[in-house]
C-alpha cells in the first residue's frame, strides 16, 4: 500500500485509518472525502521535530492553507501550535472564525487589493509576504493609517526551474511572483521597504515549486538566497532574521514514486545552509517552510459509487463514477497521477484496465487513465487515494454538481468536518 493508513479487512473492504470505507460510504453517501486526523497530526510533528532538530531556535514550518482550507484544519493547526500561510481574505476569514491565533499567520499573494490589505491588518495577520512595489507602498500607507508597524517578508525569485509541471513551478525569473534577484529588482525592493516607517522587514521568502522529492533544488535555492542575504547585508546593512523556503516536499501518489524520509531531507538542507552561512560569515537565519501537500495529501481519500462500466471493444473501457473533475480537477489540469482501488473488493485480482471517468458533461472529466482494478459493478465503491491536498480546496460546482462532505476519521470516531452541499446551497446565491 502506498501509505500505512490503508489496509484491507476480513470483508475484503478497503480500510482507511482503520475505518471500513464501504461502511463510511453507506453512512455518509458518496462522493465523499475522508481525512485521517492522526496522519495530519503525524506530518505536522514530523516537520516540527525536524525543524527543532536541525534549524536555529525560532524556526518553524507553516501549513499552506491552499492545500486544504476549512475551519477544522485550523483548529488542528492551533492545537498543534503550527503556523499557517494564507493567500486570500477567504482563508483569513476561515482561520480567524475557527479561533486561529492570526499572529502566527503569513499572508501571501501577488495581487493583494487595498481591501485585502486592510482586512488582513484588521484581523491581526502576523506577517505579509510582499510581492510587488505597489504592495510595499499600499501596506506602508495602510499600516500608517491604522497606527501600526506591519511585519513583512519580501518574496524573492531566486530563478530556479525545478522541472515540476509548468503550472506549479514558481521560482523562474519570469514568474509572476516575487522580485527577481537576477534583474536587480530584489535589491530595489529591499531599498524601498527599508525606507517604510510602517513596515518592519523580517526577512525573505522564496518558493521554487511543488511536488519536489529531492533536497537538491531546496539546497540550490538556499545557496542563492543566502548569497542574496549576504549581499544585502554588505550593501544595505540589513540582516535578514527569517529565510522562508516556501512549499514542502513531494508526496507519493503512486507506487513508482519515492517514499520520502522527511527528517533526512531536512537534515540535508540544514547541513547545506550551515555550511554556506559559515562560508559567507553570516549567522544562520531562522528557517521557515510552507508545506501543504505533504501535510494533508496522504491523509485524504475520496470514495465514489460506480455507475456504469462501458467496454468499447477493441478500444478502451470506462468506469463512470458519481464525482469527477468537480471534486478533483487535478488530472484534467495537470494529468496528475493517482492510485485507484476498488474499495468493495480490495484484494480481488486487478485484471480490468479502465479509464475512470467523472459525471460532468465534458470528455476531459477524467480522474485517471488506464488503471488496472478488479472489474467493478454498478453501486460498488471505488476509492481514489492521496486526495487530501488540492482536491476539496479546488473543488467546483461546475454543472451545478454539489461539493462532497469531508469526514474526519480520528481515534475518537468519525465526524463531519465539512457538510455535503445541498441543492439549496447551490442556488443560495442566485437572486
Ligand atoms: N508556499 C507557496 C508560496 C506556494 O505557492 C505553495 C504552493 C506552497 C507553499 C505549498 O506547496 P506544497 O507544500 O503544497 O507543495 N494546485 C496545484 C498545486 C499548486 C501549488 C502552488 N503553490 C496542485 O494541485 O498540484
Amino acid at each position: 500500500m502506498i501509505c500505512d493508513n490503508i489496509t484491507v479487512n476480513k470483508q475484503n473492504h478497503l480500510c482507511f485509518a482503520g475505518f471500513d470505507t464501504v461502511e463510511m460510504a453507506q453512512k455518509y453517501g458518496t462522493p465523499l472525502y475522508l481525512m485521517d486526523e492522526a496522519k495530519i497530526r503525524q506530518h505536522i510533528n514530523e516537520y516540527k521535530n525536524a525543524f527543532k532538530k536541525y534549524f536555529p531556535v525560532g524556526s518553524a514550518p507553516e501549513f499552506a492553507s491552499k492545500s486544504f482550507s476549512a475551519k477544522q484544519i485550523y483548529r488542528i493547526m492551533q492545537d498543534e501550535g503550527m503556523n499557517i500561510d494564507v493567500v486570500s481574505v477567504g482563508e483569513i476569514y476561515t482561520a480567524k472564525s475557527a479561533g486561529f491565533d492570526m499572529s502566527h499567520c503569513f499572508f501571501h499573494g501577488n495581487n493583494k487589493t487595498d481591501y485585502d490589505i486592510a482586512f488582513a491588518i484588521d484581523n491581526g495577520v502576523g506577517y505579509f509576504v510582499i510581492d510587488s512595489f505597489e504592495e510595499i507602498e499600499a501596506v506602508n500607507l495602510m499600516a500608517k493609517d491604522k497606527g501600526i508597524v506591519q511585519k513583512a517578508l519580501l518574496r524573492i525569485t531566486p530563478g530556479i526551474d525545478t522541472h515540476t509541471h509548468q503550472k506549479i513551478s514558481t521560482g523562474n525569473v519570469d514568474s509572476k511572483f516575487g522580485f527577481a534577484i537576477a534583474t536587480g529588482m530584489a535589491d530595489e525592493a529591499v531599498q524601498a521597504v527599508l525606507k517604510c516607517e510602517n513596515i518592519s522587514l523580517c526577512g525573505f521568502h522564496c518558493h521554487i515549486g511543488s511536488q519536489i522529492f529531492e533536497s537538491d533544488p531546496f539546497i540550490l535555492a538556499c545557496d542563492l538566497m543566502l548569497d542574496f542575504i549576504a549581499h544585502i547585508k554588505a550593501t544595505q546593512n540589513y540582516t535578514a532574521d527569517i529565510l522562508n523556503l516556501g512549499g514542502g516536499f513531494g508526496v507519493k501518489y503512486t507506487n513508482d514514486q519515492p517514499t520520502l524520509n522527511l527528517d533526512e531531507k531536512i537534515g540535508e538542507v540544514a547541513a547545506a545552509i550551515n555550511q554556506k552561512c559559515d562560508e559567507l560569515g553570516i549567522d544562520v537565519p531562522k528557517i521557515a517552510m510552507e508545506p501543504g501537500r505533504s501535510i494533508v495529501a496522504d491523509a485524504g481519500m475520496t470514495l465514489y459509487t460506480v455507475g456504469s462500466v462501458k467496454e468499447i471493444k477493441g478500444y478502451k473501457n470506462y468506469v463512470s463514477i458519481d464525482g469527477g473533475m468537480t471534486d478533483n480537477p487535478r488530472f484534467a489540469l495537470y494529468e496528475s497521477p493517482y492510485t485507484v482501488m476498488l474499495a468493495s473488493r480490495a484484494n480481488d485480482t486487478p485484471d480490468f484496465k479502465a479509464t475512470i471517468a467523472g459525471r460532468c458533461c465534458e470528455s476531459g472529466d477524467i480522474i485517471q487513465n488506464d488503471v488496472t482494478i478488479p472489474k467493478p459493478q454498478r453501486n460498488e465503491i471505488l476509492a481514489v487515494l492521496t486526495t487530501g491536498a488540492y482536491n476539496y480546496s479546488m473543488a467546483s460546482n461546475y454543472n451545478r454538481v454539489a461539493r462532497p462532505a469531508v469526514v474526519m476519521l480520528s481515534d475518537k470516531g468519525d465526524y463531519i468536518a465539512v457538510k455535503r452541499e445541498t441543492l439549496e446551497d447551490i442556488c443560495s446565491l442566485d437572486v
